[in-house]
């Protein structure tokens, strides 16, 4: 074949057109509440979420939001995205899917929030959580839902929504506090009696034959391979710890209450140095506030509040960076390496709510976190 300089010159001006474009579409760096576009350059859709990693690749799985005025709820659900690097991400669709059949209680118009996927080494299985509300009731419900798949990118085949461990106390619950006849309607809500009262199980006592409220809501799994199902409750008033069953499918009823009466949301924990650490906020809707950190020694333990982990100026520590937590990740294949993902909502168009991730450092043995406009992996010791 006889090639000409022409084509020579032609076929060097694409190669290096398409390296250009190549090199533009890829992201180089974290660039914590900018635009984050995947591998088709759309902002990823996959909020108050949780990653694992799987077979040599990153998984992140969210909240899909739709647009705001979108009418047609039915393309609702978790998204799922992948990537090897965590800067890249490969939408793989959505993972769950509501379900276009009136008499389910996952039907198109409920509320899908901070969902988290955990892989159960015995069965094989990928188990995804979520918090659930029920289509038209707000955030009453306060429900939890399972589904279960083969493949880790789904789809997700749907179980049930429940309050959990219904009918049982908590570990640490004080023979007192069971005995207790104090109701709701006997005290003003917010008041200094009330908040006793609350933090004495005033809202356990009141659930416990429905099953105890589960709002924001995030998955654990211990080193023994125990997983454990962490979640608002009492009104968003307490944290609950709850054991799974060993295929991490259902409750075994052992649990405890954490942070009593403090009203901690967006739970993101990680163990490091032998310690569990917990970074939650505050509860002011979608509206930032201080995060701030807990420790304890076992995960059913004395959990102790140590501050607010944020290291910014005054303004930036009081709303965590302008974000709200959602998990600590864990990377691979470095020792001891974190980051902190958040989320900065858009209540107006949440699909446009942007991610803020940053990277966990330490102080004292302790996680804190900076704000760094843009950052890569090499920031991460
Ligand atoms: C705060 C929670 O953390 C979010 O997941 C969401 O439920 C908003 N509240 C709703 O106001």
């Amino acid at each position: 074949m006889i090639v000409n300089s022409k084509q020579t010159n032609a076929t060097i001006i694409f190669l290096l057109i398409c390296l250009s474009i190549n090199c533009q579409d890829k992201n180089h760096l974290i660039k914590p509440g900018q635009i984050w576009p995947d591998t088709e350059g759309k902002h990823i859709n996959a909020h108050g979420g949780g990653i694992i990693y799987y077979n040599d690749t990153y998984y992140w799985f969210g909240e899909y939001r739709l647009p705001r005025l979108e009418k047609d709820k039915s393309h609702y659900g978790v998204s799922c995205y992948s990537s090897k690097d965590l800067l890249n991400w490969k939408n793989e669709g959505l993972a769950l899917k509501v379900i276009n059949d009136s008499a389910s209680i996952l039907k198109p118009g409920c509320v899908i929030e901070r969902p988290k996927v955990i892989y159960n080494k015995k069965t094989g299985k990928f188990v995804m959580w979520f918090h659930h509300e029920l289509k038209g009731q707000g955030y009453k419900a306060a429900l939890t839902g399972v589904a279960v798949s083969d493949n880790i990118t789904g789809p997700y085949k749907y179980i049930r929504s429940i309050r959990p461990n219904a009918g049982v106390w908590p570990l640490n619950f004080p023979e007192e506090y069971k005995n207790a006849t104090v109701k709701e309607n006997d005290l003003r809500n917010g008041s200094d009696e009330w908040k006793i009262a609350v933090r004495e199980g005033l809202f356990v006592r009141r659930d416990f034959e429905a099953g105890q409220m589960a709002r924001d809501m995030t998955l654990f799994i211990d080193k023994n391979g125990k997983a454990y199902h962490v979640h608002a409750s009492e009104e968003n008033m307490t944290l609950h710890f709850s054991e799974l069953t060993d295929d991490y499918l259902d409750f075994t009823g052992k649990y405890i209450r954490v942070l009593p009466g403090e009203s901690n949301e967006a739970p993101a924990l990680f163990f490091s140095g032998g310690r569990y650490f917990m970074f939650t906020s505050g509860t002011t809707g979608w509206k930032p506030n201080a995060a701030r950190l807990s420790v304890a020694k076992k995960i059913f333990g004395e959990w102790k509040s140590v501050g607010n982990p944020c290291r910014g100026t005054e303004d930036e520590n009081k709303i965590t960076f302008g974000s709200q937590s959602t998990q600590i990740l864990t990377v691979n294949g470095k020792k001891n390496a974190f980051i902190y993902m958040g989320d900065r909502w858009t209540p107006d168009n949440l699909a446009d709510s942007r991610h803020i991730w940053l990277p966990v450092e330490w102080e004292k043995g302790n996680p804190v976190i900076r704000w760094y406009p843009n950052w890569n992996l090499s920031k991460l010791k």
